[in-house]
């Protein structure tokens, strides 16, 4: 198949877009620094310059391509209706990348009992609302566009393209070398659902091939609290116990978005029905043991 991959540089698109040329078919990934155009054939991949805003360019590739992967950002809206208008009426394949954070609370460190499977009435955070129109929208171009949304909670594990980070570890991790001290927000009771990047493109590949037009699916293989990770952290690393950090000092350094919404909030899923209807057999189960093994 003709493939085109936003996120071609990025993790999630990355590691599925090598993924996918490695099984044989013709990749094309949209990447925006011209810098880094030349990584991408060596990963099988034919780099496309441009950005998520250059409509005209997102709705000519969608339209020439059998399948379209959107993994570059799940929030942004423009890029999401050009590529559906270039895709429109096609009943091609669609598959976009959303993120768990969705169900996410502000519970700034302290648990909750929540886990949502597909079927769970979400009560979204005002912060969400716009992601979840995004996956509405792209839900009801259905049949038309034969669109499929995976929901992916944290992922680890390296990345399997061109150089790459994921979006929650590394910024635990990149604040622990600076300060020599690993950090999460409030006690770290807080837990969110994981999957290995590794998995997460097999499953891509499956749903490519499997899921229903309109079809969504939740992305995990085990969870983890953030206070286990970064105890796992400062194992790996050699550092003194993790500690407690206020909610002000984590957005002071983190950001709200990363700091309320991905470090400090829980996101608890279920992925039953991706393992159900697509025999998605996720291989790795733990990211505690991943950043022992991984993580210097
Ligand atoms: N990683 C996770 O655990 C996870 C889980 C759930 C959902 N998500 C969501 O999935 C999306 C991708 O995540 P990721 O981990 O793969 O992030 P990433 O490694 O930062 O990859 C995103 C890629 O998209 C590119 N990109 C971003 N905005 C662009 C734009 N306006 N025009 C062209 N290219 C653009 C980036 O290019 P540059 O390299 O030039 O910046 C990068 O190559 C994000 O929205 C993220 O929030 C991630």
């Amino acid at each position: 198949m003709k493939i085109f991959v936003t996120g071609a540089s990025g993790f999630i698109g990355g590691s599925v877009a090598a993924r996918l040329a490695a099984d044989g078919h013709s990749v094309r990934g949209l990447i925006r620094d011209p810098k880094r155009c030349g990584e991408l054939p060596a990963h099988g991949i034919v780099p496309v310059l441009g950005t998520l805003d250059d409509r005209e360019l997102l709705r000519a590739e969608a339209h020439a391509a059998d399948a379209v992967i959107n993994a570059a950002d799940s929030d942004h809206r423009g890029a999401v209706e050009a590529l559906l208008d270039g895709l429109a009426g096609s009943g091609k394949r669609f598959l976009h990348t959303s993120g768990t954070s969705l169900v996410g609370d502000e519970a700034l460190g302290e648990p909750s009992d929540a886990v949502f499977t597909e079927e769970t009435p979400v009560q979204p955070a005002p912060d969400k609302l716009a992601r979840i129109a995004i996956d509405d929208l792209i839900r009801s171009a259905a049949p038309g566009v034969h669109s499929i949304i995976l929901c992916n909670s944290l992922i680890y594990g390296d990345t399997l393209g061109p150089t790459a980070q994921s979006v929650q570890i590394p910024p635990l991790v990149a604040q622990a070398r600076e300060s020599g001290v690993v950090r999460h927000v409030g006690r770290g009771l807080n837990r969110w659902s994981n999957v290995h990047i590794a998995d997460v493109a097999s499953l891509y590949i499956l749903a490519l091939e499997r899921a229903a037009a309109g079809s969504f699916y939740f992305v995990e293989n085990g969870e983890a609290s953030f206070g286990e990770i970064s105890s796992a952290i400062a194992e790996a690393m050699g550092l003194g116990k993790a500690e407690d950090w206020t909610p002000a000092a984590a957005i002071a350094r983190w950001g709200r978005e990363l700091a309320v919404f991905g470090l400090g909030s829980n996101s608890r899923v279920r992925a039953d029905k991706a393992r159900r209807e697509l025999g998605w057999v996720p291989a790795h189960t733990s990211v505690t043991k991943w950043i022992l093994a991984s993580l210097v």
